[in-house]
C-alpha cells in the first residue's frame, strides 16, 4: 500500500510534464484552427476590389480582348494600354511594341489554360487565368528588346510558347499611332 503511493508519487513529474506538453500541443492546434477560421472569414468579407473577371469562351466574339482590340494603344493621358491574350500556345500580339519612358498598363488574360507572362529583366511577372483580367504596371527607360516567355506549364507545346516586347523611342511610337488604333511589331 505504502510502496504503491510511493510509486505513484513517484511518477507525478513525469505525468505533470506530458500534461504540460499535451497543452501545449493542443495550444498550437487551437492557435491555428483560430487562424485558419480568421482568415476565411476576413476573405469572404473583404472580397479583393480589383478581380475583373470575364468570359474566356466569348474572348474572340466581343468585348475588349476580340482580336481587332489588342495590341498597344495611346490613353488621352499620354500612357499606352497593351492588350493581350495567351492560349495554346503563342500570345496575341506575339510581339508586343511599346514607347519608353511612358507609363505602360498590360491587360491580359487566357482564352484557355493558365499561362505564365513574365517579361524578362523587368518587374512584368504575372500569370494568365482563364476568367480573369491581370492587370500590370510598369515603364521602360529607353529602347530594348525583351523575351517574353510563358513560365508557366500549359501543356505539351508550352516550351514553344514565346513572345517578344520591343520598346521603342516615344517620338518614333507617338508618330505610329497617330494613324493606326492599335499597335504591335508585325503590323
Ligand atoms: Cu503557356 Cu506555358
Amino acid at each position: 500500500m505504502s510502496s504503491a503511493s510511493g510509486q505513484h508519487h513517484d511518477a507525478d513529474p513525469v505525468v505533470r510534464v506530458e500534461q504540460r506538453w499535451a497543452t501545449v500541443s493542443i495550444g498550437i492546434i487551437l492557435a491555428m484552427v483560430l487562424m485558419a477560421g480568421f482568415a476565411g472569414i476576413y476573405h469572404e468579407l473583404m472580397p479583393q476590389p480589383r478581380v475583373e473577371t470575364i468570359d474566356p469562351r466569348t474572348l474572340h466574339l466581343s468585348g475588349e480582348f476580340i482580336e481587332s482590340n489588342l495590341g498597344s494603344a495611346v490613353e488621352p493621358g499620354g500612357g499606352v494600354t497593351v492588350r493581350a491574350v495567351g492560349q495554346q500556345y503563342s500570345f496575341s500580339p506575339p510581339c508586343i511594341l511599346v514607347p519608353a519612358e511612358t507609363p505602360i498598363t498590360i491587360r491580359a488574360t487566357s482564352a484557355d489554360v493558365v499561362h505564365g507572362f513574365i517579361v524578362d529583366g523587368t518587374n512584368v511577372n504575372t500569370m494568365l487565368v482563364p476568367g480573369f483580367v491581370s492587370v500590370i504596371t510598369t515603364s521602360f527607360a529607353g529602347p530594348t528588346e525583351r523575351h517574353m516567355p510563358c513560365h508557366e506549364y500549359c501543356g505539351v507545346g508550352h516550351e514553344g510558347m514565346w513572345g517578344n516586347v520591343k520598346v521603342i523611342d516615344r517620338a518614333a511610337f507617338m508618330r505610329m499611332a497617330a494613324d493606326r488604333r492599335r499597335l504591335s511589331c508585325v503590323d
